[in-house]
């Protein structure tokens, strides 16, 4: 299979290590070690103590799955395949999906695999714009008029990355329908669940309201352990699933087991793990209203609803390249800018997830000072 470069993932492998202030990660700060053990109970504290490093289950362990399943409302273990990362569940999960002949919608911007891997299968990919004039709202019409009896899959991510854009559950739920009557999959991308601004608009689970319901999670975003390396599909069709299994197979077979057990720790541990990460992004989110409401006329942005990113754009006419370049070479900050989403204009993806983003901010905001004077 040939497929084009992952335009963020190569940015990242450049930069993202070496650059002093990272203002465009997606991820929560990440855990330590010691804190997560700190939170294991008497039975994960001697799995942890036992383990052997031997191969895992391949669907993985029993009481993983079972646990990420009871984070669904009516899911049992056998509705759960765990998988390393999110990143190999979308690889997986599109080359089961779809084949040449197939036709793929997916939302756009968006990140990059959750339409690429599809096209590189042969399939025809067509984008489903969301536009920052239009708040970044889901089109819902053009989503049903896109649709074609030879869909085979509708890629969405809500809380969505980058934007933050996030539907109501009613017309989630009326996404999932419209999907799932056309016959095709909605391949729910839900890794930043969990972390909406207002809890009231958590969006249930496409696995929990459709049949054809493909919810995908991870351990990187909303529980902050992108190290673990452990993701998962949640889908009640044992079929789809059993193709996955097979599939994996020719990835990673197993998971790592340490960081099975550290996951499933985290996960019965989840009430506090979601809080430290709320806390992180709700504060980081309130020193980033009052810093748009200053640079208004030079920063415009739609605040996001939920997740860790957003999505601004620079007012005046600027190469946002060049822009992100100079910013990064002089104050060591790191954007990401948009067109590496393939989107055009001076866009950039702010990340706020990060414990020192009222840091980094502040070191952008001299750059902009510097750079168009005070607002
Ligand atoms: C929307 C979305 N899906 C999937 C992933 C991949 O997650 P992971 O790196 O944990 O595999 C990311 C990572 O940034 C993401 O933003």
């Amino acid at each position: 299979m040939r497929i084009d470069d992952f335009a963020l993932e190569r940015f990242f492998a450049r930069w993202e290590f070496s650059a002093p202030y990272v203002l465009c990660a997606s991820d929560v700060e990440g855990w330590a070690m010691k804190d997560v053990l700190a939170l294991a109970d008497d039975e994960t504290r001697a799995m942890w103590d036992g383990l052997a490093l031997g191969y895992t289950e391949a669907a993985g362990h029993p009481l993983l799955r079972a646990e990420i399943a009871s984070t669904y409302q009516g899911l049992t273990a056998d509705d759960v395949l765990v998988f390393s990362g999110a990143e190999e569940a979308i690889f997986a999960c599109m080359n089961v999906l779809a084949a040449p002949g197939d036709h793929v919608l997916a939302a756009f911007p968006a990140y990059q695999s959750l339409y690429q891997v599809a096209a590189a299968t042969g399939a025809e990919v067509e984008l489903l714009p969301m536009m920052h004039q239009l708040g970044w709202r889901f089109d819902r019409e053009l989503l049903r008029k896109s649709l074609r009896p030879q869909t085979r899959a509708v890629a969405v991510n809500f809380p969505h990355n980058p934007t933050g854009a996030l539907p109501t559950p009613d017309e989630f739920r009326e996404i999932a329908r419209t999907v799932e009557e056309s016959g095709a999959w909605l391949f729910s991308d839900e890794v930043y669940r969990g972390l909406e601004r207002d809890e009231a608009d958590r969006l249930p689970a496409a696995a929990e309201i459709s049949a054809h319901g493909i919810s995908l999670g991870v351990m990187s975003k909303s529980f902050a352990m992108a190290g673990l390396r452990i993701g998962w599909i949640a889908c009640r069709d044992r079929d789809l699933l059993a193709r996955l299994a097979a599939y994996k197979d020719y990835l990673t077979i197993c998971a790592s087991g340490p960081a099975e057990v550290l996951a499933l720790i985290a996960l019965r541990a989840r009430g506090p793990v979601l809080e430290r990460s709320r806390a992180i992004v709700r504060g980081n989110m309130a020193r980033l209203d009052a810093f748009f409401a200053e640079w208004a006329g030079t920063l415009e942005w739609v605040p996001p609803r939920a997740g860790s990113t957003a999505f601004p754009r620079i007012v005046p006419p600027v190469d946002i390249d060049a822009f992100a370049g100079e910013l990064r070479e002089r104050k060591g900050v790191l954007i990401l800018p948009g067109t590496l989403f393939g989107y055009p204009g001076t866009h950039f993806r702010l990340g706020f997830g990060r414990l020192n983003m009222p840091e980094a901010l502040g070191r952008f905001e001299e750059f902009l000072v510097e750079r168009f004077g005070r607002p």
